[in-house]
C-alpha cells in the first residue's frame, strides 16, 4: 500500500519504518528540513533502540524515504497517518493546531479514497473536526479513522511490531477492510470501533495506567509511616489476578510526554463537558506534587541537603530514551541547587539533551566517577547500566559517611548497607547498618 505519515515524532518515525519493513511504499512528511535530512541519512532525529537499524533497512530496500513536500507525499497516498504533536495548552487542552494545519496543507493534494487516520492523541470529536476542514479544502472522496497508538518510548519498535492490540476507529466497511488488511501482519486483538471510542480508549488507557502508578505511589507513603515494605504489598496484592503484579512500581511519579499531559487533557475535557468534578483532576495534582513532597522527606532523612555533594544518577524521564519530557532529574536538580547542594550527574543516553536544561552542575562519565566524594548518591532512572553498579566500588569513590537514596527501589537495602551505605527507598524505612 503506499502510506504517508506526516509527522516525525515517535509515533511518526516507527510508523513509517515499521509499515516499510512490510514492503508497503511509505513517505516520512515533515516540515523541519534538518529532521528530514537525518532521517533520509537512516538516523532517528532521537534516541530510540533498534529504530536506526530498521530505518536504514527500509531505506536501503527504497519502501522508505522522507519528505518536506506535500503533493509529492499526499498525492499518491492511499492512507494518510497524523502523526504530528498534540501539545496540551496552557489551560489543560489538547492544543490540536498542528493536527488542523496538517489537515489543512494536505488537502488540496488528497485524490479520491484517501483514508486519512488519525495516530496522534486526541480528545474525542476531533475526527469530526478534521472531516469538517477536508470538507471546505478539497471535492475528492475521503474518509476518516481514528487509530490510536500504544507504543512506549524505549520499547516503541517492539511495542509496534508486537502490539497486544490493534484499535481501528472507523465506520465505513471499506475503511475497515483496508485497515485491517494494513495491519495483517501485527500480532495482537483486532479492536473495530468507533472514532470516538478508540479515541476516549487512548486517553482512558494512559489515564488507567498513571492512576496505577498514583496509587501504589500513595500506598508507598502509608509503608512509610508504619514500617511495612512496598515491595512486599505489591507482592502480596499483586498475586491477586484481578490485580496482578506488573506495571506499579513505585517511585517519584509518572514522567515523559504522555502521561502528564493526557491526564490533563482528559481533565480538561471532562471539565469542558461537565464533569468537573474528576479524579483525573486529583492524579494531576498528587503527581505534580510529588517530587516536591518526597525531596523534603529524603533532605529530613539525611539532615538536610545543603552544602553536600551529590551524585545524580540517570537524568531521562526513564530508561532506554534520551527523552527529558518531564523527567524527575529536571525537578529534583533545581530543588537541591535551591537547598544549596553540588551535583555531579551521570546519564548512559542523555547527557547532551540535559546540557541544554540544566545548568550549574557537572557531568561525569559514569556512575563510579559521579560517585567521587558524594555524601549522597541519588538513582533517579533504573537503566540497566545504573542498576547493577557494584556498591562496593561505588562506595570505595564515594564520601566515607554517604546515603544511597534509591528512588527506583532497585537495590536491595540489605546489599546497599552491608556496603557501607545508609539506604532510603521508596515506602519503607530508611536502613542503617
Ligand atoms: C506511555 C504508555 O505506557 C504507552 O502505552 C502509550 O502509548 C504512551 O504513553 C503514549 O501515550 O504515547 P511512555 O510514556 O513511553 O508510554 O512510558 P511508560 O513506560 O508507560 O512510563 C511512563 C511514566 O510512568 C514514566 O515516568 C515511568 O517511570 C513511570 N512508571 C511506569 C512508574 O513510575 N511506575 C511504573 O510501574 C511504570
Amino acid at each position: 500500500m503506499r502510506l504517508t505519515v506526516i509527522g516525525t515524532g515517535f509515533v511518526g518515525v516507527v510508523t513509517s519504518a515499521v509499515f516499510a519493513k512490510f514492503g508497503n511504499q511509505v513517505i516520512g512528511l515533515d516540515i523541519d528540513e534538518s529532521k528530514i535530512a537525518t532521517l533520509n541519512d537512516g538516523h532517528a532525529p532521537f534516541f530510540e533502540p533498534q529504530l536506526d537499524d530498521l530505518l536504514q533497512e527500509a531505506l536501503a530496500a527504497k519502501t522508505l524515504t522522507f519528505t518536506t513536500d506535500y503533493q509529492q507525499a499526499i498525492s499518491e497516498a492511499q492512507v494518510i497517518f497524523i502523526a504530528v504533536g498534540t501539545p496540551s495548552a496552557p489551560d489543560g487542552t489538547a492544543d490540536l493546531r498542528y493536527v488542523e494545519l496538517a489537515t489543512k496543507a494536505m488537502a488540496p493534494h488528497l485524490k479520491d479514497g484517501t483514508i486519512v487516520a488519525l495516530k496522534s492523541t486526541v480528545p474525542p470529536g476531533t475526527s469530526n473536526k478534521v472531516r469538517e476542514i477536508l470538507v471546505s479544502n478539497t471535492n475528492k472522496i475521503f474518509y476518516v479513522a481514528s487509530l490510536p497508538e500504544f507504543l512506549k518510548e524505549g520499547s516503541a519498535v517492539y511495542d509496534t511490531l508486537n502490539p497486544d492490540r490493534v484499535v481501528i476507529g472507523a465506520t465505513e466497511p471499506q475503511v475497515i477492510e483496508t485497515l485491517l488488511q494494513l495491519h495483517e501482519p501485527l500480532s495482537g486483538k483486532r479492536i473495530i470501533i468507533s472514532p470516538e471510542s478508540a479515541q476516549m480508549a487512548k486517553y482512558s488507557a494512559n489515564a488507567y495506567l498513571a492512576q496505577r502508578i498514583t496509587f501504589i505511589n500513595q500506598i508507598a507513603n502509608l509503608c512509610e509511616k508504619n514500617g511495612a515494605n512496598i515491595q512486599e504489598v505489591i507482592q502480596a496484592i499483586g498475586a491477586d489476578a484481578r490485580i496482578g503484579n506488573h506495571y506499579w512500581y513505585p517511585g517519584l511519579g509518572y514522567g515523559g510526554s504522555c502521561f502528564p499531559k493526557d491526564v490533563k487533557e482528559l481533565a480538561a475535557y471532562a471539565r469542558s463537558v461537565g464533569e468537573a468534578d474528576s479524579l483525573l483532576v486529583k492524579i494531576d495534582e498528587l503527581n505534580d506534587a510529588r517530587i516536591f513532597n518526597k525531596m523534603q522527606e529524603f533532605g529530613e532523612a539525611i539532615g538536610g541537603f545543603a552544602g553536600k555533594s551529590i551524585a545524580i544518577l540517570g537524568l531521562s524521564f526513564k530508561p532506554n530514551t534520551n527523552d527529558m519530557r518531564e523527567a524527575p532529574s529536571l525537578k529534583v536538580i533545581p530543588y537541591l541547587l535551591e537547598q544549596g547542594a553540588t551535583i555531579t550527574a551521570h546519564d548512559p543516553q542523555a547527557m547532551e539533551e540535559a546540557k541544554a536544561l540544566l545548568e550549574g552542575i557537572t557531568y561525569a562519565a559514569d556512575a563510579y566517577e559521579a560517585a567521587k566524594g558524594a555524601q549522597v548518591i541519588m538513582l533517579l532512572v533504573e537503566w540497566s547500566q545504573l542498576t547493577n553498579l557494584d556498591l562496593r566500588k561505588l562506595k570505595a569513590r564515594s564520601n566515607k559517611q554517604c546515603c544511597f537514596i534509591d528512588t527506583r527501589n532497585q537495590y536491595d537495602p540489605k546489599l546497599v548497607v552491608q556496603a557501607g551505605f545508609t539506604y532510603v527507598g521508596i515506602g519503607m524505612k530508611q536502613v542503617r547498618l
